[in-house]
Order: C-alpha cells, then sequence, then structure tokens
C-alpha cells in the first residue's frame, strides 16, 4: 500500500488570487493531490483561461473581487453550495503599493488592507463558523493560510498589512485550536510571478535589479511550486501538529 502524507484526497480547498502566480501554482497541486479546488480571483478572463488549464471535474472558478468585504459570506455560501464542505483555504490573492511615507495614500491603503486582511477574516469567519447542517462536519479539520512576505523600501503600506495577517494567524491558531481548525502563514521571499515582474518594471534595468534583489536570493529567485508545496504541506494531514506559525521560504534572502 503506498502512503502519501500530503495527499488531499476530497478536501475540498477555497483559492484566492488563483487566476496567477502561486494561487495557480497552488490550485494545480491541490488537484494533483487529490483535492478540489475553489478558484477565486477578480479578472472574470484571466480566471477562466487559468481554470481551462486546470482537471475539470475537480475545480470551479468563481469571480470576485475580495474588497467588497460585505459579500464575501454570501461567495463562500455559493462555494459551499457547489462543492459541499470546505477543508480549507489559501488566501493568495494580493497587489502592492510602492511609495514613500511622504506620499502615504490613506485610499489606497484602506483598499490593500481590505484586500489582505478584511477578506481573509471575512473568509475565515465564513469557513470556521459552524453549521449545524450534519454535511458540514468536516470543518473541524480546516485549515487556513495566508500568504505574507519579506520588509523592503518603499512597501511600508504592504509589510504592515502582511505583518498584521501574521498577528492574526496567530491568535486565531490560539483561538480555534479547540476544534482542530489550523491557521498558519508562509512568508516567501521573491518569487517570479507577474507580481514579481511588475516590481521589475520599477527599476532602471536588470543589473540594478538583480543586485537589489536576485543576487541576495542564496538560492535563487523562487519560482511559484517552491512556494505550493509548502502551502499544500500545511493544508495536508503531514502537518496536523504545526498552526500559528509563519513559515518563511526565501532562498536565503533573510541570512
Ligand atoms: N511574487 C512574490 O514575489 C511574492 C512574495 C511574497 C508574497 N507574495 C504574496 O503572495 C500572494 C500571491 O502573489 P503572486 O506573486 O502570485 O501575485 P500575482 O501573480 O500578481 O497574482 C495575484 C492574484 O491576486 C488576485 N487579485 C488581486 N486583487 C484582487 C482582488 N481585488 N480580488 C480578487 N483577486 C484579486 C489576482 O487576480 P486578478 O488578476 O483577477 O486581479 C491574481 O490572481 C500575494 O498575497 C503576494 O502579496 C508574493
Amino acid at each position: 500500500m503506498t502512503i502519501n502524507p500530503m495527499s488531499l484526497s476530497g478536501k475540498n480547498i477555497i483559492v484566492t488570487g488563483a487566476s496567477s502566480g502561486i494561487g495557480l501554482a497552488t490550485s494545480h497541486l491541490i488537484c494533483a493531490l487529490g483535492g478540489n479546488v475553489a478558484m477565486v480571483s477578480r479578472n472574470k478572463e484571466k480566471l477562466s483561461v487559468a481554470q481551462r488549464e486546470m482537471p475539470e471535474e475537480s475545480s470551479k472558478a468563481f469571480s470576485f473581487d475580495l474588497r467588497n468585504t460585505d459579500k464575501i459570506p454570501d461567495l463562500v455560501s455559493l462555494i459551499r453550495a457547489e462543492f459541499g464542505p470546505i477543508g480549507g483555504l489559501v488566501h493568495c490573492a494580493g497587489d502592492f503599493a510602492v511609495r514613500p511615507l511622504r506620499s502615504f495614500d490613506p485610499k489606497e491603503y484602506r483598499d490593500l488592507y481590505d484586500l489582505h486582511v478584511t477578506a481573509f477574516f471575512m473568509l475565515s469567519k465564513a469557513v470556521c463558523t459552524k453549521k449545524k447542517r450534519r454535511s458540514d462536519r468536516c470543518f473541524y479539520r480546516c485549515r487556513l493560510i495566508c500568504g505574507c512576505n519579506i520588509w523592503f523600501t518603499g512597501l511600508s503600506m504592504y509589510s504592515s498589512v502582511k505583518g498584521a495577517l501574521i498577528s492574526a494567524v496567530r491568535s486565531l491558531a490560539a483561538e480555534y485550536a479547540t476544534k482542530k481548525i489550523r491557521f498558519n502563514c508562509v512568508c516567501p521571499g521573491w518569487v517570479n510571478t507577474p507580481m514579481l515582474d511588475r516590481i521589475k518594471a520599477l527599476y532602471p534595468d536588470l543589473e540594478s535589479f538583480d543586485l537589489a534583489i536576485t543576487k541576495r536570493h542564496l538560492l535563487g529567485l523562487g519560482q511559484p511550486d517552491d512556494v505550493s508545496n509548502s502551502i499544500c504541506f500545511l493544508l495536508s494531514d503531514a502537518a496536523r501538529w504545526i498552526t500559528g506559525t509563519s513559515v518563511v521560504l526565501d532562498g536565503g534572502y533573510s541570512l
């Protein structure tokens, strides 16, 4: 008999930011490990292109702007109606703003905070809320993961919302441990995704980008799979004793 401790067989998992980068790689791996994935992101066309690459029987696309935080309970209800009990949540949707303090913009900050933090709370609340129906009993074995990251000049707004997630996850892990619901963060260094392409475009040339970013990752820049492997490990029963942590994956950047 073959045992796969990372199996996600039969688990229904919500992945936000599923149309691109880390969220897309995570969606693929969840299906490869036997799970079903509810793929959430904003741009409908981009999402349906991404979903067409996935196994049809184990994935569904839900186009939704997560800054509409009041509507998140309806989104989760819709996903539950389509899939049944939710066994995990990966909040990968994200955006960034590069701004020095002198041009801090409260509206831009609120948008960033809503997408990263308020949406995470609302998704977690909807997923963790106990339902009376028998079919929802499996919520007790849920696992919730969000993406955070490193700190960088000009990224104070972005860093602060990620810091909020790290703190929230520690408290939520303590709050939900008795229900066997685990909360964890992954904190990647820079990963080759469309988001990094946008960061790269801010540098005057490739040489200065390599000096500031690439060369500081001793093992080279990350690939989306480097992060999705850890996310799926945390989603799986192999990580059943891990909660309230932030897993740093950065190819040696923080050394
Ligand atoms: N790439 C890195 O180097 C890196 C490093 C550390 C942490 N992270 C974090 O990892 C996560 C994934 O990043 P990535 O590099 O994979 O980014 P990405 O390739 O740019 O993908 C971002 C995803 O978020 C979705 N999204 C953005 N705004 C949204 C909104 N308002 N509502 C719903 N979905 C929205 C995008 O969908 P649409 O295109 O449809 O908007 C897309 O699917 C982010 O939280 C990011 O902060 C990334």
